[in-house]
């Protein structure tokens, strides 16, 4: 069957389930991009799609997603509820109690949209893989993953998922056919810089992250551009409450640490750290330091495979 027929059985399914008002977690993200245009196309206006802007996405990442969501023609409402993760978050440093209180919040603020626009059905982007994994098995929690969109059982709507049935290449297919431009971007944790930030999640540390993970992107992208390097399959900036002594000028700095990860790896379940030219690392480590004098004044690179680390710190 080729890619049209599937989104085109997937739109007709949709029209004959939903009769009511669905709303649909977008976070740009592919899966859940692919569902929302096909819930569109079967449904129109009576799709809600919300983003939830946690106040941990990267930079400028909530104006492209507003962006190519608005682009797509989906009825979108963007949701700043920052102020209520950075205040639920205070104190919390233990990465498994963030990811929970991650979800808890996403949750509620999900349940005040559903609320607020009377929603009957939930359209999510959940494909083959993600229902297979999580089918069982005496697995040890590594980490709890949180996906943005990933709501309990419990909630008071009709599930529909029309991406049940396949896979990420089919998906990626789809994407392409519909016009979705977000199909190559690195993957990003559902907690987004909140498992980068280790430590006290202020905005201020925040902030320090985003800048260094911008950083790091762009130099990667521009080293691999100019054929310099091969781009990883993830790469980024983590923030460390690590505080060692430095100098800027001729004054003596207590500053925090940065460390940039980069890995190859096929689906994230194993990795091997990147081979990075120095010469990038070194710009990287200039443009980092000047960016946030006073704050960070020292970076390191991982070189640790997966297993033994995970690809994220936390
Ligand atoms: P780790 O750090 O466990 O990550 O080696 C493997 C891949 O998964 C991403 N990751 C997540 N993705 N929700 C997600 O959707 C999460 O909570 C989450 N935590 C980690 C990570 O970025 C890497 O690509």
């Amino acid at each position: 069957m080729d890619t049209q027929m599937f989104i085109d059985e997937g739109v007709a399914i949709l029209k004959e389930k939903i009769d009511d008002i669905a709303i649909i977690a977008c976070s740009g993200g592919i899966d859940s991009t692919v569902a929302a245009v096909m819930a569109n196309g079967a449904v129109g206006d009576m799709l809600h799609c919300v983003y939830v802007d946690t106040g941990f996405m990267r930079k400028g990442e909530t104006e492209e997603v507003r962006e190519m969501l608005n682009d797509l023609g989906l009825n979108l409402k963007i949701v700043d509820a920052s102020e209520r993760f950075f205040k639920h978050l205070e104190g919390v440093t233990e990465p498994e109690e963030k990811r929970k209180v991650i979800g808890e919040q996403f949750i509620r603020v999900f349940e005040e949209e559903q609320a607020s626009c009377g929603a009957k059905y939930l359209v999510q982007g959940t494909i083959a893989p993600d229902w297979i994994e999580s089918g069982g098995g005496e697995r040890d929690v590594i980490k709890s993953h949180h996906n943005v969109g990933g709501l309990p059982d419990d909630v008071d709507l009709t599930i529909v998922e029309p991406l049940r049935n396949f896979y990420k290449d089919e998906i990626r297919n789809m994407a392409a056919l519909l016009e979705i431009p977000s199909s190559n971007r690195q993957p990003f944790p559902g907690p987004g810089l909140a498992v980068r930030v280790l430590g006290d999640l202020t905005r201020k540390r925040t902030e320090a992250c985003r800048e260094a993970c911008a950083i790091v992107e762009e130099e990667f992208e521009m080293g691999a551009e100019a054929g310099e390097m091969e781009i990883p399959w993830q790469y980024f900036a983590a923030l460390l409450p690590v505080r060692s002594v430095g100098v800027h000028g001729d004054a003596r700095v207590y500053g925090e640490t940065i460390v940039v990860r980069a890995v190859r790896s096929i689906d994230g379940m194993s990795a091997r750290y990147s081979e990075i030219p120095h010469s990038i690392l070194q710009k990287i480590s200039t443009r980092i330091t000047n960016t946030l004098k006073g704050d960070v004044n020292r970076v390191v690179y991982d070189i640790t495979h997966k297993p033994p680390g995970t690809i994220e710190w936390e």
